[in-house]
């Protein structure tokens, strides 16, 4: 199990250029090794201006032919609706791609655990899995929520005792809905699991998980078994670290 590389940028924009540069060279390294890059996009509001620098144009020769986009969590809502984190990431993203390879979660589906399942299926299916396989994502993009949860696997939820489904259904019940997400047995498979936290508001959650092992919260059970763990923190965002963890993290974008 790695050690977590923890690095903090100064501002926002140094944050999501160095996320860019990590996935552009992961991007890069994978096609060059196996021929293609697999990465599981995250939701929320935060990884937009990853997004968007990406498809900016400004980082040149991004093999976007060779990259096979699929979801980390989705919102039961149509791929249209204002709150999906598909609809998220295609404005930002996808739309801007020339022909984009993308699995998103079938979320037309009325049952969200249909939609689970199904999903399950298409990437059960694209990685060639036998029975109780686990894909390895070259890259799983993961955002941090202030109760500690990531991807949808929210504290106390149900989701965070899966130990064969790759992905589930996940009744959330602070917001009485269900959301779609990949299993912590998928996290824990990955190449690489990169958190990108951005804002004052983060600060205090950030703490917790990077710094107090007692806290038990679901985004401090991601732990690749042999992968690296990836922790981008704006200054703001690692702003209740202690001065030992700042030292080890702080760095200008590459
Ligand atoms: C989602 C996400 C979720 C998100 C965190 C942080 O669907 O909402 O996948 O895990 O990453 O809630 O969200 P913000 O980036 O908006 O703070």
């Amino acid at each position: 199990m790695s050690q977590p590389e923890i690095h903090i940028l100064n501002t926002p924009d140094d944050l999501f250029h160095e996320a860019a540069t990590e996935f552009v060279s992961l991007a890069r390294d994978a096609v060059q090794s196996k021929g293609k890059f697999t990465v599981a996009l995250s939701g929320g509001s935060t990884p937009k201006s990853l997004y968007t620098l990406l498809a900016s144009g400004t980082i040149p020769k991004i093999p976007w032919d060779k990259i096979y986009f699929f979801f980390g969590d989705e919102r039961h809502v149509p791929p249209d609706h204002p709150e999906s984190n598909y609809r998220m990431a295609y404005e930002a993203l996808l739309s801007k791609i020339p022909q984009p390879h993308v699995f998103r979660v079938p979320t037309e589906e009325k049952d969200a655990d249909a939609a689970a399942r199904a999903y399950e299926q298409s990437i059960r299916k694209f990685f060639d899995l036998k029975p109780g396989e686990i894909p390895r994502f070259n890259l799983v993009l993961l955002g941090l929520g202030p109760d500690g949860h990531t991807a949808s696997l929210f504290p106390g939820s149900s989701a965070l005792q899966e130990q064969t489904r790759l992905v589930v259904a996940n009744w959330v019940e602070k917001f009485k809905t269900y959301r779609i997400t990949i299993t912590l047995p998928v996290l824990n498979h990955a190449a690489c699991d990169m958190f990108l936290v951005s804002g004052a508001d983060k600060a205090t959650i950030v703490h917790e998980v990077l710094e107090n092992p007692q806290a038990d919260l679901p985004s401090q059970k991601v732990h690749p078994e042999d992968g690296r763990l990836v922790w981008l923190l704006d200054r703001a965002a690692a702003g209740a670290l202690s001065p030992v963890t700042t030292s080890r993290g702080s760095r200008s974008p590459a």
